[in-house]
């Protein structure tokens, strides 16, 4: 449950606001329909695509995706954290929150996989600072690493043995099942289990309340075959491209000095930060999110992007720029010497070279044609009419209209094209693929798996179907975190005896996004109800396939692994538990 406030206080604050007077307080709503309307207050748009639904009190905007109850609204208009909105909702209802806000009851599973991850910290911590971790601290320190660095990012190392975590989480009283959930430890041979992270330095990856949510972990000594980095699996509590690494450290940074630095990995945040340069945050892999990018424009509008100085690199940041673009962000890139990557830089110069480096930062546009320029030769008028493309693919998503005419006229001048051809060229393109920001806006969402989305849609319309699946689903069925994590929620409220009403729900979820998908789901046109529960079969046994196909490919590379390390014990048990696995799936059971 969220954050400590009790859901009978939630419940009541919520039965006694009402979101069209609360979001009325803030701008104008025009009636439409059964519901109102407004410019949507989160992006920038010129035809109206926030609504706001009285009767199921949520509001959504179909063009940035934003959504929730009064609580969310307040969260993101205002910028408050749950419980500040909660308190402000409270004092205007004149609802009394309980004094001691912490003493309130647990939340479940979500709460233990956080507490898991964070013995596993405390394990692996320990275990870099005991006679062990000798090696491995002489590793950090000739990687420049200072104690307190490590220290302050919490840096570990895990103990060259299958079952090292796994022993300590079970005096800690973790269930072997819970541990499994938090992917710290995988299911192995009869009943056996081992640790995920064996003899690597171990990352901690925070959300921005610094709770433990993953871990990275990467080799001491790089051996052929063995991938470098390795991480937490998805969980209940971590999805993919959803976080920054180091934001929980550095956001005040980013505020104050109001923009961001990108860099790719671990070392390079860390780097980065160590050299006094503190507002800097890593996406852990190559192309950004536009997840990510959203959470760095709670903090800031302006980035400098500084990936490693190859091909791969160049390719990442260049589809990061035009992410940035359309979510309206000013984007610079920094442009380190070849080989280089910000740590390797930073080992080898001074932070006021680095300091140097940012300052000298290139706009999108010049980054871009420069790039663009010297891998095509422009003489060739086949070069420059793709050159010439390709900037306009990037200046079509730019919304100011004034930066747009100045790019053109730049790039007419660069290319030594005319201007009007440029312009009519432009139009065309954009005449092509018309310019829709619901199109933009929904790619992350599309990511989630439509049966599952069907699946949410059919039992928050009916919430008597989750007694029926309630005993054929779990929430590790769900691919997409969010869905899960809302199931999970609505089983515990039903097995309370609760009623579903979706604005509570929203408001026992702490987070954004699932606010924001709960409130989507719910603003979508209504399903019709015929065949409910025949699609709803069809539903779970889809999502059944779709999570065995996962476990069998996952199961997979585990044997390849295991192969490669020569593990002849280790692979049986995989194999024979994929076998089984597969026969399972064979008969798999129908919703009665
Ligand atoms: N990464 C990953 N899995 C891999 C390789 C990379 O998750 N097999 C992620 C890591 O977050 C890593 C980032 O991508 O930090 C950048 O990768 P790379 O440049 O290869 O590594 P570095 O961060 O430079 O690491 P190091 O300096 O230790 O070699
Ligand atoms: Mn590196």
């Amino acid at each position: 449950m969220a954050n400590y406030i009790p859901e009978n206080i939630l419940d009541d604050i919520l039965s006694r606001i009402d979101i069209v007077e609360l979001i009325s307080g803030y701008f104008p709503l025009k009636r439409a329909g059964r519901n109102l309307r407004a410019l949507c207050p989160f992006h920038h748009e010129k035809t109206p695509s926030f609504m706001v639904n009285p009767q199921k009190q949520i509001f959504h905007c179909f063009g940035c995706g934003k959504g929730g109850n009064v609580v969310s609204f307040l969260m993101e208009y205002e910028r408050m954290d749950f419980i500040e909105a909660v308190k402000t909702l409270a004092r205007k209802t004149g609802v009394e929150l309980p004094k001691n806000e912490a003493s309130s009851k647990s939340s479940g599973l979500i709460t233990s996989l956080y507490k898991v991850n964070e013995f596993a910290v405390k394990f692996y911590r320990d275990f870099l600072n005991s006679a062990s971790g000798a090696a491995a601290r002489t590793y950090l320190s000739k990687r420049s690493l200072s104690n307190d660095t490590v220290n302050l990012f919490q840096l570990g190392l895990s103990p060259d043995k299958w079952e090292g975590l796994f022993n300590y989480l079970r005096t800690k009283n973790a269930s072997p099942a819970l541990l499994e959930k938090s992917g710290l430890v995988s299911k192995g041979q009869n009943q056996g289990y081992y640790d995920r992270f064996r003899k690597r330095l171990v990352f901690p990856i925070f959300d921005v309340k610094s709770r433990v949510l993953a871990l990275g972990a990467r080799l001491l000594e790089d051996a052929p075959g063995m991938a470098k980095y390795i991480n937490s699996p998805e969980s209940l509590i971590y999805v993919k491209g959803r976080h920054l690494y180091g934001l929980n450290l550095t956001r005040e940074a980013i505020r104050k000095e109001d923009y961001a630095i990108v860099v790719e990995g671990y070392f390079d945040c860390i780097s980065v930060f160590q050299a006094g340069i503190k507002n800097v945050v890593a996406s852990l892999g190559t192309s950004l999110t536009a997840e990510q990018i959203r959470l760095i424009k709670r903090y800031t509008r302006n980035v400098i992007m500084v990936y490693d100085s190859d091909q791969a690199g160049q390719d990442a940041t260049l589809r990061s720029l035009d992410m940035f673009i359309q979510e309206d962000m000013n984007t610079r890139v920094a442009i380190l010497p070849v080989n280089f990557d910000p740590d390797s830089f930073l080992r080898k110069f001074e932070a006021k070279a680095f300091r140097h480096i940012l300052d000298n930062a290139l706009g999108l546009f010049d980054y871009k044609l420069g790039l663009l320029s010297s891998r095509y030769k422009i003489i060739n008028p086949e070069n420059k009419a793709f050159v010439a493309g390709a900037m306009l693919d990037s200046i079509k998503k730019i919304r100011n209209p004034i930066l747009q005419a100045e790019y053109l006229r730049r790039l007419a001048q660069a290319l030594d094209i005319k201007e009007e051809v440029l312009i009519s060229e432009l139009r065309k393109i954009k005449d092509q693929k018309p310019y829709d920001f619901r199109e933009f806006f929904r790619i992350p969402d599309s990511k989630i798996n439509p049966t599952e989305r069907l699946l949410m849609r059919l039992i928050l319309g009916e919430t008597e179907l989750i007694t029926k699946i309630k005993s054929v689903l779990s929430p590790e069925d769900f691919q997409d975190a969010r869905i899960a994590r809302v199931f999970s929620l609505i089983c515990e409220l039903i097995s309370k005896g609760k009623d579903i009403e979706p604005k509570c729900l929203i408001g026992y979820l702490d987070d954004r996004e699932s606010a924001s998908l709960i409130s989507e789901i719910l603003a979508a046109d209504e399903h019709s109800q015929e065949d409910s529960e025949e699609i709803l079969n069809d539903c779970v046994s889809k999502i059944k396939k779709q999570r065995l196909n996962l476990r069998c490919q996952s199961l997979r590379e585990e044997i390849k692994l295991a192969q490669k390390q020569g593990d002849q014990g280790h692979m049986d048990s995989l194999v024979f538990e994929l076998r089984d696995l597969l026969r399972s799936g064979s008969c798999l059971e129908e919703v009665k």
